[in-house]
Formats: structure tokens, C-alpha cells, sequence
């Protein structure tokens, strides 16, 4: 019987279930490339991208950016836009944004030298409480415990915590549990253990109770309902938005733009975007000050209207709609786009969707 300081938690079973967690592992690990990585350089990056990317999708883009950006020099050093158009195709660009100032961060505060200090590792622009646990417990076998989806999963089942995940009640339950539960002889080790054992074996849908090493000490299983962990006070409110993207054709041109405001995207290209609250048709676009303002006078040729692309994100779901126009004045400029020409839109950044209209309408 453990008594979980500071949360009136009484606990059992502690060190059995660290015990069982580690000789899971040892079986079942995932092999990924910064697996026993001790470069905290690659640990971080490997973090970060991994935050709101499935390992399956991230392993490739790791990949990529190691080779290209190998230390935080070159990363420092490199043009926002490398960096972006490397990124392109992951999503939540702000991660993207966040390493490469943070790598700045890191050379004229810290030398270039990655900070090992866990205050000065938080400090560093886009590191969370989880990132920086995890760099410290990876990269320097710091026993500071993660807390990620996988682990809340993990602990609010095993000891079927009823207090909501997201409230200060709740950050300090499973911060102090996760804590009791960290092996501090092992924090890296571990950390990787109980991420890798939500992830494979206590899977938000379809866990597989039936091999659970812990399935005999643990408390939802044995009520029946894990799938009623963890609780969520805050149901993540989705917003919907319309955007409406007009690919010209003028000769071999089109008109893009960068994104400059504090939203989504931003700092990526795309094509004139006229967005909504709602769906639109051909005839309320053609209506709007937007087109008018584009075009003028200039007479405009409907070429081909797409259904909806849709984007969903965690907070914001985007319906996109694709109208392809042709004008026959090659020489149209319009005040505030960029006039490329359309084979050469892969030397800009653009958002997954649009490459993913690209990729199947051509442009
Ligand atoms: N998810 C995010 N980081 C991870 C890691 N280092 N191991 C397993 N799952 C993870």
C-alpha cells in the first residue's frame, strides 16, 4: 500500500506494475530510429514531431529531417521556409515554426549546446512539461516522469481514477502517480515503456486486455468499464470553416499568396482563399467583394468547380472547395499575390490539402 503524497491517493501494487511494464517492453518494443538515441538534439525532434503525428506517418519525416537539418546549427542557420517546406504534409506547422526558433533559441542563449537543465530545457520555445521530460529522461536518464494521452490512458484505467484528466485536481493526480511510478534507476527506459504499452497493448479502442500483464491488479478491468477512462471534463470543441480557393490560370501562371495571419498555415502558400461560415455556391463567390476585388472587369472562365476536400484537425474541421478559372490575359496581375508559374508551385510551402488537390486534379 503506497500513499501518493500531496493527493490523499491511496495506491497499490506500485512497483509491481513498474516491474511488469519494463518486461513488457522488453518484448514488445517498437524498433524506431531514435529508439537508445542519446543526442537530445535527435530526442527532441523525435518528440515533437511525434506529438500530433502517428509513428507510422512521423518515422519517414524524422528521417528526412535529420539528414537534412543533422544538428542545431543547421537548423539555426537555415531559412524558416527550408524548414516549413520539409514539414510540409505533417500539419500543425506551429511545431515547425517553434523548433526552428527554438534552435536559435539554443545557439544564442546556450551556446549551441543543447541546455540539460530541465528549467532551461522548458524554457525553449514549443517544450511542454511533456517534452521536456521526455529529452531529459531520454537523452540524460533524468528521472522526470512523461505524460502523454498514452500514459493518462494507462494510469486513470489501471487504478479507474475518476477525476477529470484535464482540471488542476486531476494534473496533479497523475503527475504525482506517474512520478511513483517512474523506475529512477531507468527513467528513459521506462518513460519509452509506458508510452509503448498504451500505445500497442491499453489502445483507446481495441485494448487487449486478454495478454495484459497488468489485467489482474487492474481496477477498470475488473469493473468492466476501461473504456469509461480516462474522464474528460471538456468535450474539445470543433469549429467548422469553409474555405473557398480559386486556382487561376492565366497562360502558365497562377496567383498565390502566404498566409500571415495568427491562425492555421501560416507562413504557408496557397491560392486566393475567400473564406466562409457556411458552404457557398459558384454564384454566391462570383457575388462576393473577394472575386470582384481579384478580377474586376476582367472576364473569368469557370473551368472546373471540385467537391469538398475536408481537413480535420483537433479543434477546427475545413471544408475546402477547389474553383479552377481561366483568364485569358497573361499579363493580369493582382495587388497583393504572387504570380508563379504553376509548375513551379513545389518550390513554395503549401498545406497538406491543397498538395493533396494537386496531387489528383494536377495544376
Ligand atoms: N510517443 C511519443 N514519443 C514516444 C516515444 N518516445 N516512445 C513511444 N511512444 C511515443
Amino acid at each position: 500500500m503506497n500513499v501518493i503524497r500531496g493527493v490523499d491517493l491511496i495506491v497499490d501494487n506500485l512497483e509491481f506494475i513498474t516491474k511488469r511494464i519494463l518486461e513488457w517492453y522488453k518484448i514488445n518494443k517498437r524498433d524506431l530510429p531514435w529508439r537508445g538515441e542519446s543526442d537530445p538534439y535527435k530526442v527532441w525532434i523525435s518528440e515533437i514531431i511525434l506529438q500530433q503525428t502517428r509513428v507510422a506517418q512521423g518515422y519517414e519525416y524524422y528521417l528526412r529531417f535529420i539528414e537534412r537539418f543533422p544538428n542545431v546549427n543547421t537548423l539555426a542557420t537555415a531559412p524558416l521556409d527550408d524548414v516549413l517546406r520539409l514539414w510540409q504534409g505533417l500539419g500543425y506547422y506551429t511545431r515547425a515554426r517553434n523548433i526552428h526558433k527554438a534552435a536559435n533559441q539554443i545557439v544564442n542563449n546556450f551556446s549551441g549546446e543543447f541546455p540539460r537543465d530541465y528549467r532551461n530545457v522548458i524554457s525553449l520555445s514549443g517544450v511542454g512539461a511533456y517534452t521536456a521530460a521526455a529529452i531529459c529522461s531520454l537523452a540524460f536518464d533524468k528521472p522526470h516522469a512523461v505524460l502523454d494521452g498514452n500514459v493518462y490512458r494507462v494510469l486513470s484505467r489501471i487504478f479507474a481514477i475518476k477525476t477529470p484528466v484535464d482540471t488542476t485536481e486531476g494534473a496533479r493526480i497523475f503527475n504525482a502517480l506517474a512520478d511513483s511510478l517512474l523506475d529512477k534507476k531507468h527513467p528513459g527506459e521506462y518513460n519509452q515503456a509506458i508510452m509503448d504499452f498504451g500505445a500497442l497493448q491499453c489502445t483507446p479502442a481495441a485494448a487487449k486486455c486478454d495478454s495484459c500483464p497488468l489485467a489482474e491488479i487492474c481496477q477498470s478491468y475488473m469493473q468492466g468499464n476501461i473504456y469509461e477512462y480516462p474522464v474528460k471534463l471538456q468535450k474539445v470543441k470543433v469549429k467548422e470553416r469553409y474555405f473557398n480557393y480559386i486556382l487561376v490560370r492565366s497562360g502558365e501562371y497562377t496567383f498565390i499568396k502566404r498566409r500571415e495571419d495568427k491562425d492555421i498555415w501560416r507562413n504557408l502558400y496557397e491560392f486566393p482563399c475567400l473564406e466562409t461560415v457556411k458552404s457557398i455556391d459558384e454564384h454566391e463567390l462570383i457575388e462576393s467583394d473577394f472575386f470582384r476585388n481579384l478580377f474586376g472587369k476582367t472576364e473569368v472562365e469557370f473551368m472546373k468547380i471540385s467537391g469538398i476536400y475536408k481537413h480535420v484537425l483537433t479543434h477546427r474541421r475545413i471544408f475546402a472547395r477547389f474553383y479552377e478559372v481561366n483568364i485569358a490575359d497573361v499579363h493580369y496581375e493582382i495587388t497583393g499575390f504572387l504570380k508563379i508559374k504553376r509548375s513551379e508551385i513545389d518550390r513554395y510551402a503549401i498545406p497538406r490539402l491543397i498538395e493533396i488537390y494537386i496531387e489528383g486534379q494536377g495544376i
